[in-house]
């Protein structure tokens, strides 16, 4: 069975101290949570800091990027060794704002893949379309061009560990969530496009849903068969939300 992931995508958010309330809000309530897995994201600059906060508790850490190079004459960039040294679980990577404002291209994501596997550390691939690729019932073609470049690159082994996020782009800090069926249909066919290639790593693979996820909807979008977690934004802020959607 796939255990449930709800992951903290904290973004551009934070200070030492706004941090520290967080780690301790989402530590203190951490009892009620039953059977999901809990992971925090936060910038790379406060990643040694919560790792320290989340010593002793249940709570993975990841990290939002990551390079696509391993070393080398790359300023600014902070490469998948280095995140593993920081005690980090999982690594986000094509993040649609990473996509579509800093103009990541398929191929780039799936370099960063790569990196991140070859570090043993867990990948967690963001697809989805943008509102008039959603429109021009665009929305299965762009997800498989996006899984398809890292097939591609990494092959179908390399999803036996990594998580899968659909999140649609119109939804993603918009307040509007996709609805549970839309969501599903967009799960079950990121799911078959990998049982084409393994049947196995198809049935396996966690598959979360971000976009706008709250307390409110995250109940009805996780009782679809195909939805395994939730990657959160804007409601991972708040250690009262982002619990009460872990416990949904
Ligand atoms: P949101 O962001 O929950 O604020 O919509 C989700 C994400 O971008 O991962």
């Amino acid at each position: 069975m796939r255990q449930p992931l709800v992951a903290g995508n904290w973004k551009l958010n934070g200070s030492l101290e706004s941090v520290s309330a967080l780690v301790s809000g989402i530590r203190a309530q951490m009892s009620i949570v039953r059977d999901t897995e809990v992971a925090v994201c936060p910038p790379f600059i406060y990643l040694q800091h919560v790792r320290q906060l989340l010593k002793g508790s249940e709570i993975s850490l990841g990290a939002q990027d990551c390079s696509d190079q391993a070393e080398g004459a790359y300023t600014g960039e902070v490469s998948a060794s280095m995140i593993r040294e920081f005690g980090c679980t999982y690594v986000i990577v094509g993040h649609s704002e990473r996509r579509h404002i800093y103009g990541e291209s398929d191929a780039f994501v799936a370099a960063k893949f790569a990196q991140v596997r070859d570090n043993n550390l867990i990948p967690i691939l963001c697809v989805g379309e943008t509102l008039e690729e959603r429109e021009q019932e665009q929305t299965e073609a762009v997800i498989a061009r996006q899984l398809d470049a890292v097939l591609k690159h990494s092959g179908i082994g390399a999803f036996g560990n990594a998580i899968i996020a659909y999140e649609p782009v119109w939804a993603i800090g918009t307040g509007k969530t996709a609805t549970p069926g839309q969501a599903q249909q967009v799960h079950a066919f990121v799911r078959s496009r990998l049982k084409e290639q393994d049947e196995r790593v198809s049935g396996l693979i966690r598959i979360l849903y971000g976009g706008s996820m709250k307390p409110e909807n995250a109940g009805a979008l996780m009782q679809e068969e195909d939805i395994d977690g939730g990657l959160i934004g804007g409601a991972s802020l708040k250690a009262e939300d982002f619990i009460a959607i872990t416990t949904a």
